[in-house]
Parts: structure tokens; C-alpha cells; sequence
């Protein structure tokens, strides 16, 4: 116990400051032990924590491992990914290899209606047993068919929503010049195959991608995916996927040091174990993880997906990892992630030739996925953080948690924006938390109160910190929610945390 609050107390006092002597932690002990005592408990534990010693005149200097550099991009890089994302379409080497794949898979031409009406009959039945209670899916990948409507209807835009969160690692300073990558349930090559297409528009940044996948239909589709596409000897070495099942892992089989680890749209797959054993596999493969690295969850933003992963997210932190965003616990305190359904968006991907004529029948809808729109959390070892925005007892701010007792009075409230646009041209509505609500809390701006003050809550990017004066609460009992509503008298400004 004693440890355990040692631990989080050092934790705590390293996330906001670069060096502190460890007899400062003393006075937030429940039972105070002399240095030397608390430095033997816990001298074992700073490298994971990110941390070293050194001793000076019997107490102890408890100093961050600096992180290796990152990889900035040139505004030469910037502006070719720029104009990916405003072309937003999967390379055509790429569309290509998947048509031809088709074709060698099913021993007739990718476009032949026999063909089309059998992708139609695949992209269909996947998606029913996606909907079904999770305990009722069979999502398993052995069939042919399975795999290749994988590739004509989720491919595309799980492959540019990749890129999109690559930016994000970019722009983060979470990328470095020479990296370690492992995608853990990688299907058909996803993450991998989109590595390789960023990374091939940057100048000089390296990466070895390593990634495991149980299905030998994905992985024979990967394969013949990463020969097309992959330039041989070029700055991205994507290995061949290892065929394993994540709940029984050869840890000894796995890379050291990795500097980011990848699950994308798979642990929501893991059907048959609890939170608690989902939990614990990515723990298990965190203990692969350089102690600068990151892990990288992605899941659908649908409700049920999106607020278990946010649960999972928190049930990690319990289990000792940090979170560096989008979540940043601005009043010191952990949240329980009530209910909590936020997600990203970005903009829709223009049609692939083989999902165009896919879409070439009467319920052409139902086989036209375009829509990015994505839950993400960023775990890691060290205690760094995407925000250093604090707030204490003293601050004129109010806590959500107590947005109860201020029902009908207008206050001041800092948070992070956590959704897109939820409402519509008449009325804007965002999802606002500040790590402290047992309750859903949203922003409500009715679109003749828009002014330059207060118009940041609709333009801010997601995970923006905001800090939002005078607003009126409002308690929605139909949705058990909170609406802070702006007006026209509501000053809204955002915090740029220095990172460091
Ligand atoms: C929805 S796909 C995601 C593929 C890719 N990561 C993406 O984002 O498009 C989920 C993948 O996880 C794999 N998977 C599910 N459970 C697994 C397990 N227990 N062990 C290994 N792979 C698993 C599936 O075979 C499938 O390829």
C-alpha cells in the first residue's frame, strides 16, 4: 500500500515537474519513511516510470529521462501529407493490388456481377454481425469472402483514418527518426500498409513495422497486399505478419523497445474475455514497450464500442499506464469515464473504383463507407501528457462534479472539448469533460448567439482545453445530462499547454 501511494505520489509530482527531490514527496505521505527507506522502495521502479536518481547530500534528485528526439516535419512533409488528406483516396497501386487480389482469390475477374453480387452478400452479412449483441458475433475471418469484403468495404477508410492519426503522432512530436511499430490484430495490413504510404512522403524517417493477426485468410491478403506495395529495401520494413492469438502471447517472440504499439479495431474483437483480461493483454504487451513509447488505441465510434473502450482506457490507468490524451485530467483527480461517448471525426473519403462499383445497384448505401469517425486514447509508460493545464481548489473555475448545486446560475468551467459538431446549424452542441463528472456534460450554443467571444467551442479542434465564462447550467433530465448553454455574454478561450 504504502509502495502504491509512493509510486502515484512520484507520478504525480513528475508529471508537472522536470526535477524535485524526493524528500518533497514526504509531507504527501500517508506514513512518512526517511529517504533513504523510500529511495530503496523506489530506485527499482524509476525506469519504467520514465525517471533516474541521483543522490546529493543524503536526499535524492529525481530527474525525467529526457525522450529521444522527435521527428518534426519539415514544412516540405507537411504539405505532401496535406495533400493526401485533401485528396483523402487510398493510392491507386494500392486499389489496384486489391482488385487483382480479388481476382486471383476468386478466379475471375474483380468486376464480373457474379463477383459483385458475392462482395454484396459478404459486406452485408459482416456488417449484421457487427450489430449484434457481442456475444451473438462470430467475427472470425476463415472465409475467403470474408476477408475480401474487409478489403472492399472497411479497408479504404480504416487505411486513410491510419494516416490521419499519423499526422496526429507527427504533429504530437510522438514519432522519432528511426522507429519500432507493432499492430497487433493487423487483418488484412491496415495500419502497416498506411505506415508505409506516410511514411513514404516523409524525407528521412525510418520504421520497422512487426504485427500479429490470427486469420491465415488476412494474412495471406496482407502478404500479397505488402509485395504490391511495399517498395523492398526502401525506409519502411514491414515484416510478415506473425500468425498468433493475442490472448495466448509469446511475449519472448516480440521486439524490444518498441516505440508504439498499435491496436486498431481489435480489441472490441475479443469477444469472449472481460474487461479485466482485455485490459491485461495490453499490459502484458506494454512490459515490450520503450520506456518513451506509446500505445495507440482505436476503436468504432459507435456507442457501445466507444464507452467500452473509454472504460478500458481508465481500467488501464488503474493498472499503472498513463494516458497522454485526448482525456486530461485537469483537477489532479482520475475520472470513471461515466457513459463517456467521444470520438473523432474527419472528412469522408472519396470512392475507391471498387467500392464506386460496388455502389453501382438500387441500396447502393449499403455498400458505400466513406465516414471516418474514430475513438482514440494514447496510453504510455511515463507520466508525459499531451496538456499540462492544471487546476487547484483556488481557481475561479467549478468543477462539473458540482454542476448540481448551480443548476439556473451562470458560472465559469474549464474542460476539453471531447466531440464534434453533436448538434446542428440551429443549435451547435459539443461534448465538454474535465476528468471530475459523473454526468454527461455538453455545451449548447444556439447559432444566433454566435460571436467572436464564444465562437471557439464550435472552431476549436477536438481535445482543445476551453475555458468558458459565464455560462448558464442547465440539467436535461430526459438525457440525465448537463448543458452549459452560451450566449452571446459567454467568453470562450483556449489553452495552448506547453508540452515539454
Ligand atoms: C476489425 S479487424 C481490424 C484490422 C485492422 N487492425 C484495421 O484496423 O483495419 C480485427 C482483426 O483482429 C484480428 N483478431 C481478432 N481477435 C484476435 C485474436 N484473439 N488474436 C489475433 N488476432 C485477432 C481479426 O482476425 C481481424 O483481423
Amino acid at each position: 500500500m504504502a509502495e502504491k501511494q509512493l509510486v502515484s505520489t512520484i507520478k504525480y509530482v513528475a508529471a508537472s515537474k522536470q526535477a524535485f527531490f524526493l524528500s518533497e514527496v514526504i509531507p504527501y505521505l500517508d506514513k512518512p519513511l526517511p529517504v533513504h527507506e523510500l529511495f530503496s522502495i523506489i530506485s527499482p521502479k524509476l525506469p519504467d516510470l520514465g525517471l533516474r536518481a541521483k543522490q546529493i547530500d543524503g536526499d535524492f534528485e529525481i530527474i525525467r529521462i529526457p525522450h529521444a528526439q522527435p521527428y518534426l516535419l519539415s514544412l516540405e512533409e507537411s504539405k505532401r501529407q496535406v495533400a493526401f488528406f485533401s485528396a483523402r483516396i487510398i493510392p491507386d497501386l494500392l486499389a489496384r493490388s486489391i482488385e487483382q487480389y480479388i481476382t486471383k482469390k476468386v478466379g475471375k475477374e474483380w468486376d464480373d456481377p457474379v463477383i459483385i453480387e458475392r462482395l454484396h452478400r459478404a459486406i452485408v452479412a459482416q456488417k449484421d454481425d457487427y450489430w449484434k449483441p457481442a456475444r451473438g458475433r462470430s467475427l472470425q475471418y476463415t472465409k475467403a469472402y470474408s476477408v475480401l469484403g474487409y478489403l472492399a468495404y472497411h479497408f479504404p477508410v480504416y487505411f486513410v483514418q491510419t494516416e490521419y492519426l499519423f499526422m496526429m503522432l507527427a504533429r504530437d512530436g510522438l514519432l522519432k527518426k528511426s522507429m519500432t511499430i507493432l499492430d497487433i490484430g493487423t487483418g488484412p495490413g491496415v495500419v502497416p500498409l498506411a505506415i508505409a504510404d506516410f511514411y513514404a512522403r516523409l524525407d528521412d524517417a525510418r520504421a520497422t513495422v512487426y504485427s500479429l493477426e490470427r486469420s491465415e485468410e488476412h494474412i495471406e491478403a496482407f502478404t500479397y497486399l505488402r509485395n504490391a506495395f511495399v517498395p523492398r529495401g526502401g525506409r519502411v520494413s514491414v515484416k510478415p505478419p506473425v500468425k498468433t492469438d493475442i490472448r495466448m502471447i509469446d511475449l519472448a517472440a516480440l521486439p524490444d523497445k518498441i516505440d508504439l504499439i498499435i491496436f486498431s479495431n481489435v480489441l472490441n474483437e475479443l469477444l469472449d474475455v472481460s474487461m479485466e483480461v482485455r485490459a491485461d493483454i495490453v499490459i502484458q504487451l506494454s512490459e515490450r514497450l520503450a520506456p518513451d513509447g506509446s500505445i495507440l488505441i482505436v476503436e468504432p465510434a459507435d456507442k457501445e464500442n466507444s464507452t467500452r473502450m473509454r472504460s478500458l482506457t481508465i481500467a488501464l490507468l488503474k493498472k499503472g499506464l498513463s494516458i497522454y490524451g485526448p482525456c486530461s485530467f485537469i483537477w489532479g483527480s482520475t475520472c470513471i469515464a461515466p457513459r463517456c461517448w467521444s470520438f473523432e471525426t474527419a472528412p469522408a473519403i472519396k470512392l475507391s473504383r471498387l467500392m464506386e462499383t460496388l455502389a453501382h445497384c438500387e441500396d447502393s448505401y449499403r455498400y458505400v463507407n466513406t465516414d471516418i469517425k474514430y475513438s482514440y486514447a494514447i496510453l504510455r509508460r511515463d507520466m508525459l501528457k499531451r496538456e499540462s493545464y492544471h487546476l487547484s481548489a483556488g481557481s475561479r473555475f467549478l468543477r462539473f462534479s458540482k454542476l448540481h448545486l448551480h443548476v439556473g446560475k451562470r458560472i465559469n468551467v474549464a474542460g476539453i472539448k471531447m466531440s464534434a459538431e453533436l448538434g446542428d446549424v440551429r443549435s451547435h452542441v459539443f461534448k465538454l469533460c474535465d476528468g471530475t463528472a459523473k454526468t454527461s456534460v455538453y455545451a449548447v450554443l444556439p447559432s444566433y448567439h454566435i460571436t467572436p467571444e464564444n465562437d471557439l467551442i464550435t472552431s476549436a479542434p477536438y481535445g482543445s482545453i476551453l475555458e468558458l465564462r459565464n455560462v448558464l447550467v442547465r440539467y436535461n433530465k430526459e438525457h440525465d445530462a448537463y448543458n452549459l448553454l452560451v450566449n452571446r455574454n459567454t467568453h470562450i478561450n483556449t489553452i495552448n499547454s506547453q508540452k515539454n
